[in-house]
């Protein structure tokens, strides 16, 4: 039945998450429901910690891409396993500061930073910028000037790879709003631009190829690519990176029909890539660091909702209707994605009973999954949606004013709030 380790069931048939029983949960806290299973966040960032200094070096490690999951509790965690992270706008980077995070240890992307997110970093003593373009490189070192800070900065390079993943998530091809291309010359002029900003240390080169990434070879070649061209750079302007910083993507498993990612392996295979290009071209071995998002919280979430309305359309399909959709949860309404949903009240029972789980928003696209067998349900079930960690709870909205749902963090057996549930009165909060 299941497809993660920290999902089973009771002797009495009802699925548990994290060793918990997700019937007394969406008891005790209402429904819809995020839960996260901290344990689970930690041990993936262990791995990730563990696996990088192993392979590529003690100053190597993992950057954990907030945008996947962004609260105050998330980075106190990151804080407290001592990795760091990537933010993308000035209010992750709020927000890590509010969790106490310290921010020297904080990278910030984003391919339209503005100004005042820039001053706001900066201000905050931001550890490094991702620098996208030209024009932002220029307002970066005036900003640096300005507070008379040097400061670090890694260049966002695209490399030009297919990562055979849904091109919505797709960033490492030329033809990307993100970074500057090896292809078209324009990342070697960024480069040779940030080496004449006084203000500005050049530490390195970023890159990523996207996201939802199954095939090792894809880090593989991006490793060969980028040290390509740190070698030409080198000749060029004699500049050496100190850091790699090959991005996030590592593929997650959805569905039974999705592969297991080998963190260790994956990891291992790109190291084995770069030591010998790294010996072949003379360039000295840089830091390695990278910034998984999916694979560290996305097996680490579950979505708990209530069965509704329960209706056959006759001669077509039947359709369950739960009490959260698209606000909580657009992933299949924007990129088609897969999910593994159980009737998480008969979690024993066999599933006989193929529907489409649609939400409650007026639109007729706010399908959860479709095709889905599953116990059959009644009014009143528990649905569970699994491996909800990453881009659910930072995407969600309030599209039809739905209070967004809490976040419930479940460690050692114990439940705590990690977000609070969202009142009608929240969000109205701005309306004037
Ligand atoms: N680093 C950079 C520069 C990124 O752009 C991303 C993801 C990551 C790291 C983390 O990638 P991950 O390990 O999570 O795959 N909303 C989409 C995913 C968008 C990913 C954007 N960038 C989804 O729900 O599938």
């Amino acid at each position: 039945m299941a497809i993660c380790d920290n999902v089973g069931k009771t002797e009495a048939g009802i699925l548990t998450f994290a060793g918990r029983n997700t019937v007394e949960l969406a008891e005790k806290y209402g429904t819809p429901l995020y839960l996260m299973d901290e344990d689970k966040i930690r041990e993936k960032m262990r791995r990730y910690k563990n696996a990088m200094k192993e392979y590529f070096g003690p100053e190597s490690g993992p950057l954990y891409a907030s945008k996947a999951a962004s609260f105050k509790r998330i980075y106190e965690i990151a804080k407290e396993e001592g990795i760091g992270i990537d933010v993308v706008s000035g209010g992750e980077l709020y927000t890590a500061l509010a969790a106490g995070f310290d921010v020297s240890n904080a990278f910030f992307h984003g391919n339209n930073k503005t100004y005042d997110e820039i001053k706001f970093a900066i201000e905050s003593g931001i550890g490094y910028f991702v620098v996208d373009s030209l024009k932002e490189l220029d307002e970066i070192n005036r900003e640096a000037e300005r507070q008379k800070v040097k400061q670090k900065v890694l260049l966002r390079i695209t490399p030009g790879i297919d990562s055979h993943t849904n091109k919505k998530i797709a960033t490492g091809n030329v033809d990307s709003k993100f970074g500057m291309a090896i292809a078209t010359y324009q990342a070697h002029e960024f480069t040779y631009a940030a080496l004449r900003c006084e203000w500005l240390e050049l530490c390195g080169y970023h890159c990523h190829v996207g996201s939802q990434v199954f095939v090792a070879d894809v880090f593989e070649d991006a490793v060969d690519i980028m040290i390509d061209f740190a070698v030409e750079i080198k000749e060029k302007y004699d500049y050496e990176p100190q850091i790699l910083n090959l991005g996030g993507g590592f593929g997650v498993r959805y569905v039974k029909s999705h592969p297991e990612l080998d963190i260790e392996k994956s990891i291992r295979d790109v190291a084995v890539a770069l030591e010998a290009k790294c010996n072949e071209t003379g360039l000295t071995k840089p830091i390695i660091l990278m910034e998984p998002g999916r694979s560290i919280v996305a097996d680490a979430g579950m979505t708990l909702y209530t069965a509704g309305v329960i209706k056959q359309i006759t001669s077509f399909k039947n359709y369950l209707a739960i009490d959260g959709g698209m606000g909580d949860n657009p992933r299949f309404a924007l990129y088609d994605a897969e999910y593994t949903v159980l009737n998480a009240s008969r979690a024993g029972k066999h599933p006989d009973y193929i529907c489409s789980v649609v939400g409650k928003c007026c639109e007729s696209g706010d399908i959860i999954q479709e095709g889905v067998n599953i116990a059959k349900p009644q009014k009143g079930d528990i649905i569970a949606v699994l491996t909800t960690g990453a881009y659910n709870y930072s995407m969600a909205s309030n599209y039809n004013r739905i209070p967004k749902p809490p976040v419930v963090m479940l460690s050692g057996g114990e439940d705590y709030v990690a977000v609070k549930r969202e009142t009608y009165a929240d969000v109205i909060r701005n309306d004037v």
